[in-house]
């Protein structure tokens, strides 16, 4: 039995769509007073009024995590709403495919500046709320693409991915004496508009390569976050977990295929 999470406080980036929403979703559930940031009011004012029969508390702000003055905007306001910040799931990210040889210098910027470096932004932004709280957790939204797979298409994309946890590898010991962990979930393919946008096309044909014989949820990454989230993981720091339905595991199609 876990302890329960009622009354803490957590911000999700990138928690207007997706994987975030689903992160904040399943916090909410769970009693945790939730902050989602992106940059489309629009789509957070959705989210809010779509999450506002949960248990925790859903408010919404405009943040863009390539901007640190953003991040910190962010932190305050959390703090200032929820009297404290707990958890940060630091999900924001974008997936534009481009061709090694197509790439630009900006293309490249780009995704290392939201994925990665919004990451190290809205982290170095929470240290402090966090050290306060006592019980201080990150969870990051990394991929498998980059950590451990390859796709075409997603060179940069793939790097960004990987940068993620070069940097929480060395940020969790920093931050382990202050009883801060951080830890990565690697997702497979998972239904979002983000993968929608990708064409039924791609969904099929990942779905078929995945062992458990389908794509995953939101909540299934939700989920994974919210184990990191506990005080019973508060022994676990700078790790990884796959969501991916085995996505990673065949050796071959022949393999696939026997399964
Ligand atoms: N879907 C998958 O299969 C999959 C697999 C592995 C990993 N992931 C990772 O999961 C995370 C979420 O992906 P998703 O599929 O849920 O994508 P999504 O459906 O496109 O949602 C992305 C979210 O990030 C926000 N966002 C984008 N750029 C931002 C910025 N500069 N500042 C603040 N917020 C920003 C978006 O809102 P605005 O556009 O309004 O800002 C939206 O809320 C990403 O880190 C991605 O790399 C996804």
């Amino acid at each position: 039995m876990f302890t329960s999470l009622q009354g803490r406080s957590a911000i999700v980036t990138g928690g207007s769509k997706g994987i975030g929403r689903g992160i904040a979703t399943t916090l909410a559930t769970a009693g945790v007073n939730v902050l989602v940031t992106a940059r489309s009011q629009t789509e957070l004012d959705a989210t809010v009024s779509d999450l506002s029969g949960q248990p925790g508390r859903v408010s919404g702000l405009r943040a863009d995590v390539t901007n640190p003055e953003d991040c910190r905007r962010a932190v305050e306001t959390v703090v200032e709403q929820n009297g404290g910040l707990d958890i940060v799931c630091a999900n924001a990210g974008i997936f534009p495919s481009g061709k090694l040889e197509e790439l630009t210098p900006e293309d490249i910027d780009q995704v290392l500046a939201v994925n990665f470096k919004g990451t190290v932004f809205i982290v170095q932004a929470a240290l402090s709320a966090l050290a306060a709280s006592g019980h201080g957790r990150v969870i990051v939204t990394s991929s498998i693409t980059g950590p451990i797979t390859g796709y075409p298409g997603w060179s940069h994309y793939g790097a960004s991915k990987a940068a993620q946890l070069g940097f929480l590898r060395t940020a969790a010991m920093e931050l382990a004496a202050k009883q801060i962990t951080i830890n990565a979930v690697l997702p497979g393919n998972i239904i979002t508009e983000g993968l929608i946008e990708m064409g039924q096309e791609y969904m099929d044909q990942m779905a078929a390569a995945i062992p458990a014989g389908r794509l995953g949820s939101v909540a299934d990454i939700g989920h994974a976050a919210l184990f990191f989230a506990t005080d019973e993981a508060g022994y676990i720091t700078g790790q990884t977990l796959v969501v991916d339905g085995g996505q990673i595991l065949p050796e071959s199609n022949q393999a696939l295929a026997e399964a």
